[in-house]
């Protein structure tokens, strides 16, 4: 007897991490998806979710994990090395995000992913009862869907893509495009956070596939239809706003303001130590805005935390120095003794304390050069429960699509950066509660459940017989 639902991602909820003194104890995994994915399998129950635990362990058995069912998927050395650094995030992670950084192009690493892949498949092959969905996630498995469906014709097969989808221009470099397309074709469905990503796909497998396409719609050879659509990714809105009004987050808040020395305005970063994240450029703009004598360090002070991320892979090494050397500057230059300029903390923190950081900030900033959605400026929203608080946020972040009433931001134009945190830091209280009432609003009707129910339902409808019967058009468009 197998699952109606089955997860497929590269990681799972938790990672296992050995402590300096050898010890191995679970932590949940960084990153916006399996923030969005664990509420989603935790409605769904008899779902079990297919992922990588973190580390070179061999022999690990499926396990529940606070009521959900976790299969890891072993990983060697070399496979880490070559699929996940390598291929993922030395290859698709930069080509992604509009080339931020120079994507690698490395033939092993190539055989890598086909392999690593194909194993994933295997397992969901596995481990799907008969018509069950499978519902396959984000870049690092772009050809489980191909695979998946050679193996189980019966299953319903969507894909959701948590990062951006590139213009042709750039996905063009890629010497496989054609197999990744063909990949993600496995799929009914193909979900993306954004519709211009969606398009991004369609017409690329028009051209380079050479597939019928018709709006939204593939038409593949064999009579089976692809639906690609934007479905944009979200939080659980009212979890965090619980988690937010409680009483330890409260005190927890007023605490951080205390220790910080109860400034006039505390402005807050949180992200993944990553180079899409725009950092430094939002770093930089700040300690402008105090040597040029617009506030003081008495005033105000930039809590940024960076979360350790991917840190065998070298452009997130000279990423890291990089910020080391410009926080150490900025404070050396312009802090005093017991006030720095900003306050860096290199560590992740629990939900508890990421809504407390999230209470006690003024001044939330977003900025990142190129993000699939950014699901930290919409935790923000949620944890303001008093209706106040400015959010500046990157234009190039799929989140400002929907947070219109954000003070958004171009992240490489650092003047431009200047004026919108001024702006934010000087903002009327109701002009601050005037946006965040509207952000918080949008944020409240379109919660994770919602996205997730909408992939679902959407799923089940490309996916039913009702649609192979739809008439094919004559021509391309
Ligand atoms: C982003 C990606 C996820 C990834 C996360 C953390 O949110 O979309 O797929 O899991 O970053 O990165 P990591 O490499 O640690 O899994």
């Amino acid at each position: 007897m197998g699952h109606d639902l089955v997860i497929v991602a590269n990681r799972l909820p938790v990672d296992r991490v050995t402590t300096p003194s050898g010890e191995t104890t679970w932590r949940r995994s960084p990153g916006g998806l399996v923030a969005a994915i664990e509420p989603v399998m935790r409605t769904h129950g008899g779902g079990v979710w297919i992922g990588w635990p973190g580390g070179t362990d061999q022999d690990m058995e499926p396990f529940e994990d606070d009521g959900l069912s976790l299969v890891p998927m072993a990983m060697t050395e070399q496979e880490i090395e070559e699929y996940y650094e390598g291929f993922s995030n030395g290859t698709l992670w930069p080509l992604y995000h509009d080339v931020v950084a120079k994507p690698e192009f490395h033939r092993e690493w190539w055989d890598a992913y086909q392999s690593v892949n194909k194993r994933f498949a295997e397992k969901a092959a596995e481990l799907a009862a008969k018509n069950a969905t499978v519902w396959v996630h984000d870049y690092q498995l772009q050809l489980v869907p191909q695979y998946l469906r050679d193996l189980r014709p019966d299953l319903k097969i969507g894909f959701y893509l948590h990062i951006p989808f590139p213009p042709g221009e750039l996905f063009q470099q890629l010497p496989w495009r054609r197999q990744i397309l063909e990949g993600l074709l496995g799929a009914d469905l193909v979900g993306f956070q954004l519709p211009g990503a969606a398009q991004n796909f369609v017409r690329l497998v028009r051209q380079r596939v050479g597939h019928k396409t018709h709006r939204d719609l593939v038409y593949l050879p064999d009579g089976r239809s692809v639906r690609a659509a934007a479905f944009p990714i979200s939080i659980d809105a009212a979890g965090f706003e619980e988690l937010a009004q409680s009483d330890a987050v409260t005190d927890r808040a007023k605490a951080i303001r205390e220790a910080l020395g109860n400034p006039t305005k505390v402005f807050l970063g949180i992200d993944r130590l990553d180079y899409t994240k725009g950092i430094y450029a939002r770093l930089r703009a700040y300690s402008e805005l105090i040597r040029d004598g617009h506030f003081d360090v008495e005033d105000a002070v930039f809590v940024q935390v960076a979360v350790p991320s991917r840190e065998q892979v070298e452009q997130y090494r000279i990423l890291r120095d990089e910020i080391d050397r410009l926080v150490g500057r900025i404070n050396g230059d312009l802090g005093r003794i017991g006030r720095p300029a900003i306050s860096y903390l290199h560590t992740s923190y629990p939900r508890e304390e990421m809504a407390a950081l999230y209470r006690a900030a003024d001044i939330m900033v977003v900025t990142p050069y190129r993000d699939g959605m950014n699901l930290v400026a919409k935790e923000y929203v949620a944890c303001r429960v008093e209706e106040d608080g400015a959010l500046v946020l990157s234009e190039f972040a799929g989140a400002a699509d929907e947070l219109r009433q954000a003070w958004l931001v171009n992240p490489y134009d650092i003047n431009g950066m200047k004026a919108a945190l001024l702006e934010a830091y000087e903002a009327e209280p109701k002009e601050v509660t005037r946006r965040m009432r509207a952000m918080r609003k949008t944020i409240a009707q379109n919660d994770v459940k919602a996205w997730a129910s909408s992939f679902m339902t959407e799923l089940e409808d490309v996916s039913g017989v009702e649609h192979q019967k739809t008439v094919r058009p004559a021509n391309r468009s």
